[in-house]
């Protein structure tokens, strides 16, 4: 049974324009995104892992040293599906309790917004950066390649992705430009509110 799937964008293509071109969407959902997702299906048919929990699979296949493209395909899936869904074109800004979390940690949004742009300039190479609920407080995180903060059970609650591909079409290598615009105009502040409330 085929345990991971491409969810739908949560916008239209072109929604995010001008900051991220329907282009660079299209391409990066409808083949990176999925071929991620098709390669972790073919790599998990038949084997132990084909019927665990995705972010089961993930833990698991990073522990593997035979289940290197297993982890890699699996965690990208996860990290695309958590990226797409940290975006919208309204932006908006962070409400309730994920609110007063960002004051207490960060001391206000637009610190929490210099060290999510700090973090993604610093970042070598391809990765992830992400605001994280780690358990006992938010924390800004990066990851290279295909890691993710399911490896430390940390709950995403914002994921941005600065592999290249994010943003090439758009910027070419400008990627503190990219950035700049994701975290100004583009992270769907309400969606994360969300999802730390549902953490209860
Ligand atoms: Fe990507």
């Amino acid at each position: 049974m085929s345990r991971i799937t491409l969810p739908p964008l949560p916008f239209a293509q072109d929604a995010l324009e001008p900051f991220i071109s329907a282009r660079t969407i299209a391409k990066h959902h409808g083949a990176h995104h999925k071929s991620y997702v098709d390669k972790a299906n073919a790599l998990i048919a038949g084997t132990r892992y084909a019927d665990m929990d995705v972010e089961d699979i993930i833990r698991e296949s990073a522990r593997d040293p035979g289940a290197k493209g297993i982890f890699n395909n699996v965690a990208q899936a996860y990290n695309h599906a958590r990226y797409w869904e940290s975006m919208s074109p309204g932006g908006g800004k962070p409400q309730g309790a994920l609110a007063r979390r960002i004051k207490d940690d960060f001391g206000d949004l637009a610190a929490l917004d210099a060290q999510l742009q700090d973090t993604g300039e610093k970042h070598f190479a391809s990765g992830w950066v992400a605001l994280v609920w780690t358990g006992e407080k938010l924390a800004v995180v990066d990851h290279h390649d295909a890691a993710t903060p399911v490896l430390d059970r940390h709950v995403p609650l914002v994921t941005i992705d600065v592999w290249e591909h994010a943003y090439y079409l758009d910027v070419q290598n400008e990627r503190p430009k990219y950035l700049k615009q994701l975290i100004a105009n583009l992270i769907d502040w309400k969606a994360a509110s969300a999802r730390f409330d549902a953490l209860g």
